[in-house]
């Protein structure tokens, strides 16, 4: 299950409907850059790096090797479970995974302040740095967690090494070594429990025909490789990168789903064609509470895009969609969708993958009528505003990928199961079949 947008498509819900049939839950990038909100009896939850599976007491949840683990953020999280009598015993965390150290914290948000009006709009959280720790092959895992002198003297080289950055390269006060070290030593009794070899615990289940998702965080267009490069995050979102984020060969994923908004949201800076700077955008934020889960920031809000919902497609192989949020559109009496780009006079309808391209793109729309009902009380999709389910056809058809999921609110039963999404027919059969596209 990924993003097919920018991040925030309500990945979290969905992670936690489908966790009900799944044995295994595993995160396969990001760090705690990701917030995954859910709402359960009433209550609300915020995760950053477990996944919501957590909440299913016989389902196991697996933090993998290609993820970033703030062990702090973890441990907070870890306790906060706990304090509501949620059991974190069925937690397992990659052995290949990297840490997250204070240095990395400081110089992503200090590099941001310094790169000025170029900054990406991070979340300070120290991703960028701990990715690039483990391409320079600088890194920290959590195998060197385990490993208590072989950690200090790594850390006495690495903090006076980063220390260098920190006071030449940024004119802040240096990180004293052994703190570091005591601080990062209690940090590892307390996850020591929980470190497995992530690929032989999935391969196994795999062999034991255990159903298992692979949850993405972020979004296909903040993918570091297929996103909006340079404003993008620093892992694989893409549905690819539960392969290499797991130790999961490719033959060994049946499904893709992704998650995708009624309309769209972006954190941070970076192009967005269909955003609006006006009363709508501010509307479409109110509506749907649009304010970062890990920041606070607030999201900017734009019309559902097309053609990034096409490219999500391609990139991702999806079998289906999840459309969350439509009834954030309840009250509108016209809505836009994306349907190509103009740039520079030119019509296009292939998201190009030039960000200075992308960035000239204007959206070309077609207006729907809205349907000026709630839909928050729909249980299927008799239920729904004809031209609410009017506007779903149009996506999926635009998109030629079936709708399976539509959601009409934060809690587990405000959601309409059109086709079962693990078990109902692949994208590519149903294109043969000649079926319809959204039941
Ligand atoms: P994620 O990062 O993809 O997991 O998404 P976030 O949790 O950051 O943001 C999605 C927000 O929308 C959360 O606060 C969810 O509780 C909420 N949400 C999810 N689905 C729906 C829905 O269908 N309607 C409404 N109104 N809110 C939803
Ligand atoms: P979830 O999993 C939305 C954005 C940041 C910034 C860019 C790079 O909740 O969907 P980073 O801290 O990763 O180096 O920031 O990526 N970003 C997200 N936007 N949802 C997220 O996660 C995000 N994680 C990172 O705002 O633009
Ligand atoms: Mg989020």
């Amino acid at each position: 299950m990924i993003g097919a947008q920018w991040g925030d498509e309500g990945k979290g819900k969905i992670t936690d409907l489908l966790s009900r049939s799944a044995d295994i839950v595993v995160r396969y990038q990001g760090g705690v850059n990701a917030g995954h909100t859910v709402v359960v009896n009433g209550q609300t939850l915020k995760l950053h790096l477990i996944p919501s599976g957590i909440l299913y007491p016989n389902t196991e949840c697996v933090i993998g090797s290609g993820t970033v683990v703030d062990p702090e953020i973890l441990i907070q999280e870890l306790d906060m479970l706990e304090s509501l009598g949620i059991s974190t015993e069925n937690l397992y965390i990659s052995e290949s995974a990297h840490v997250t150290m204070p240095y990395h914290r400081l110089i992503d948000q200090a590099s941001e302040e310094r790169r000025g009006d170029h900054r990406i709009g991070t979340t300070g959280r120290g991703i960028g740095p701990t990715y690039a720790d483990k391409s320079e092959r600088t890194g920290i895992r959590l195998l060197d967690l385990m490993d208590p002198e072989g950690l200090k003297k790594q850390l006495r080289w690495t903090v006076n090494y980063k220390n260098a950055i920190l006071e030449k390269l940024y004119g802040l006060p240096p990180l004293n070594p052994e703190e570091v070290i005591a601080q990062y030593q209690e940090f590892s009794k307390r996850l020591r429990p929980h470190v497995i070899d992530c690929s032989l615990k999935i391969y196994d289940a795999v062999q034991r025909r255990r159903n298992i998702l692979f949850e993405g965080a972020q979004g296909t267009l903040l993918d570091l490789d297929h996103g909006t490069y340079p404003y993008v995050t620093s892992s694989n979102p893409v549905a690819g990168g539960a392969c290499v984020g797991t130790g999961v060969g490719p033959t060994m994923i049946d499904r893709v789903i992704g998650v995708a908004k009624a309309y769209t949201t972006r954190v941070g800076e970076g192009p967005f064609p269909t955003e609006l700077n006006d009363s709508m955008g501010d509307a479409l934020c109110d509506r749907g509470s649009e304010f970062g889960t890990t920041t606070g920031r607030r999201r900017r809000c734009g019309w559902f895009d097309a053609v990034i919902g096409r490219y999500a497609v391609r990139i991702n192989g999806l079998d289906c969609l999840a459309i969350t949020k439509l009834d954030v559109l309840d009250t509108l009496a016209e809505i836009k969708v994306c349907v190509a780009y103009e740039m520079d006079g030119v019509h296009c309808q292939d998201f190009p993958t030039n960000a200075r391209h992308f960035a000239r793109c204007h959206p070309v729309y077609e207006i729907l009528p809205g349907w000026q009902q709630s839909t928050e009380h729909c249980r299927s999709l008799k239920d729904l505003p004809q031209a609410a389910l009017n506007y779903l056809k149009f996506l999926a058809e635009l998109m030629e990928v079936p709708i399976a999921i539509v959601s009409l609110g934060a809690a587990r039963d405000q959601t309409i199961i059109v086709e079962d999404p693990i078990h109902g027919p692949k994208r590519a059969l149903l294109y043969s079949n000649g079926q319809t596209l959204l039941a």
